[in-house]
């Protein structure tokens, strides 16, 4: 049996065409559009090419897009100047600081300055805070969660009582990932690089979510038979074949993991584009709240 492919190319696109047509709707009634500012700290070719990417999208459909390059040597000072400007700001609606940020600088102080009616992150604290508790609802949920969250919801994957397995523990997947799971009524297990027999719970999973960052880590004999798969890893691997040198592949090693799964996502095309679709949700969200 091969597994189903879940389509987050196509599901991405679908979301955006959605929010394109609501953000022309409310520009008609009001003559505003969501703003979205973008920070880049450093050179990173990766953290730039996803900034780049979410900028494009995010004029793409309709809405107006900021972007902010500060060099490696930024100080504490300078980013936190410039996130206050941006809350000070009434034409932007969101702010995105893409991590990782260089060494010198406090991540947590950064993430903290953002207005929270503008984290379109879902990173401050607070948001993060009452993402994790109880009964309490956070203004942003952090986009790649939220995006795997969407896949599994329009695959009709049930998550009431299923055994949920998340591979990593980042604040930017593996842990707001968790509790979204748990939120679900999925039973969840967080396990990571210090785990014992990673392959052996992983096997336990219905639903697996690897966000490890290691091309090709978990394999076919890892997946109990039908399983859910959600790909988080984009991962560049050598390739003197590529133009560019490199090609992503996931965390999952795709080709055998197809044999033994359900679903799986793919990489690329799976997780990827549902980042940047959540961030435009989140931005039209925090748009809405002003109109
Ligand atoms: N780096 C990797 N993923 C993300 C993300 O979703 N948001 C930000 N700001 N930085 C990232």
């Amino acid at each position: 049996m091969t597994a189903t492919i879940i389509d987050g190319t196509a599901v991405a696109a679908d979301i955006r065409e959605k929010i394109k047509g609501r953000v022309a709707e409310l520009y008609a009634a009001t003559g505003r559009k969501p703003g979205l500012a973008t920070v880049l700290v450093g050179e990173d070719p990766a953290s730039q090419a996803y900034v780049r990417m979410k900028g494009k999208n995010s004029v793409e459909v309709g809405m107006e897009s900021f972007s902010y390059k500060l060099p490696a040597t930024a100080t504490q000072e300078e980013v936190e100047g410039l996130v206050r400007e941006l809350n000070a700001n009434p034409a932007v609606h969101g702010i995105l600081v893409q991590l990782p940020l260089p060494k010198h600088l406090n991540e947590e102080a950064i993430l903290g300055a953002i207005s929270l009616e503008k984290d379109v992150d879902g990173f401050h604290p607070v948001n993060i805070g009452r993402l994790v508790m109880k009964g309490r609802k956070p203004l942003f949920i952090p986009c790649t969660p939220k995006g795997c969250m969407v896949l599994l919801e329009r695959s009709g994957v049930p998550l009431e009582g299923a055994n949920a397995v998340v591979l990593g523990r980042s604040n930017i997947v593996g842990m707001p990932m968790a509790a979204l799971l748990l939120h679900a009524n999925a039973t969840v297990t967080t396990c990571h690089s210090r785990s014992r027999d990673l392959p052996g719970i992983c096997r336990r999973a219905d639903v697996l979510v690897a966000a490890v960052g290691r091309p090709k880590m978990v394999k076919g004999d890892w997946i109990k038979p039908g399983a859910v798969v959600i790909d988080v890893g984009v991962n560049r691997v050598e390739d003197p074949t590529a133009k560019s040198g490199y090609r992503l592949v996931g965390d999952v090693d795709f080709d055998e993991v197809k044999e033994v799964a359900g679903m799986i996502t793919p990489v690329p095309g799976g997780v990827g584009p549902m980042t940047i679709a959540m961030l435009l949700q989140n931005t039209l969200d925090a748009f809405e709240r002003t109109v």
